[in-house]
């Protein structure tokens, strides 16, 4: 898939682009049908929300899921955003939220790339968030919210919120969101949300401001997030467990297009459990002569 001129124009001013219905619902089948197996997995890559047994986060399926293996080398994600970055990208992060009926709990403001950088030493913001909606998304089911063009501010100023959800995160005060939210418009405009059916997409910015509430309607908003890294832009510290933050710099190569279809053979490291080593954490930056492992 190619990008417009007038579609990178517009990911350059409002830092996201929406593509409702890019996957049809044959292709996002496969994976949704995959998912409650993989929540119900008692693992350290399952972390569910806070007093509760729904999951919030499923990490890095992709190393043990044959449907999500295919999704992170599908094209019509990879190639855009390579040809965004000029260059071959690695899997940062791969997360299937799921943001449960009833139960899916509030995610704070926050930018991606703050995270990335405090805890994970990536240089730069040449990362990109693609998120798939899995279900249908609409506005009573937490949809993400963005905050128009809050990304060419940069890395903004965030503090380490360790209490308030299952999950810490690095987030943006009140006052700093309402200066933003004003600056992109105020009530016209300054905060937008994405909705559409299952299979839609989202390519956002790694500084975009984001945030989404909770879901009280009886409708699960299940989506799949891959942040996709420069190469060259690998993390330097492994500070947090690899399940959270990959430490395999290996360029990603494409599948064809009708790789949610047909059953193309993949790699599955983990699938018959993580190794220990993916647990093992450090304070300490990496060599950057490291090999891609
Ligand atoms: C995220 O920002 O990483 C997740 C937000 C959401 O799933 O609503
Ligand atoms: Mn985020």
């Amino acid at each position: 898939m190619k990008l417009s001129p007038e579609q990178l124009e517009r990911f350059d001013r409002d830092g996201y682009l929406f593509f409702p219905g890019l996957f049809t619902p044959e292709e996002t089948g496969r994976l949704t049908q995959a998912v409650p197996e993989l929540y119900g997995r008692r693992e350290a890559y399952n972390v569910r929300e806070k007093g509760s047994e729904a999951v919030r986060t499923n990490f890095a399926a992709h190393l043990y899921s044959e449907p999500f293996a295919r999704l992170a080398r599908h094209p019509r994600m990879i190639e855009p955003v390579e040809a965004i970055f000029g260059e071959k990208l690695y899997m940062h992060q791969f997360k299937i939220n799921g943001k449960m009926a009833f139960e899916g709990d509030v995610w704070q403001w926050h930018q991606d790339y703050g995270t990335w950088l405090n805890d994970d030493m990536m240089p730069t913001e040449r990362a990109m968030n693609v998120a798939i909606f899995l279900d249908d998304v609409n506005e009573f089911n937490g949809p993400l919210m963005f905050i128009p063009g809050s990304h060419k501010k940069g890395v903004v100023n965030a503090q380490h919120d360790l209490t308030t959800t299952s999950y810490p995160l690095w987030t943006v005060s009140n006052e700093l969101i309402t200066q933003l939210v004003d600056r992109a418009g105020g009530k016209r405009g300054g905060i937008v949300s994405p909705t559409g059916p299952a299979g839609s997409m989202i390519l956002f910015h790694s500084c975009l401001v984001h945030a989404s509430t909770s879901n009280l309607s009886p409708w699960n908003r299940v989506s799949v997030y891959l942040s996709l890294c420069a190469v060259s832009n690998h993390i330097r510290r492994f500070k947090r467990p690899e399940y959270i933050a990959h430490r395999d710099f290996t360029p990603i190569d494409c599948l064809p297009d009708d790789c949610l279809l047909q059953d193309y053979p993949v790699d599955l490291p983990w699938k018959s459990g993580m190794p220990g080593s993916a647990l093992v954490t450090s304070t300490e930056p990496i060599a950057t002569t490291r090999k891609a492992a």
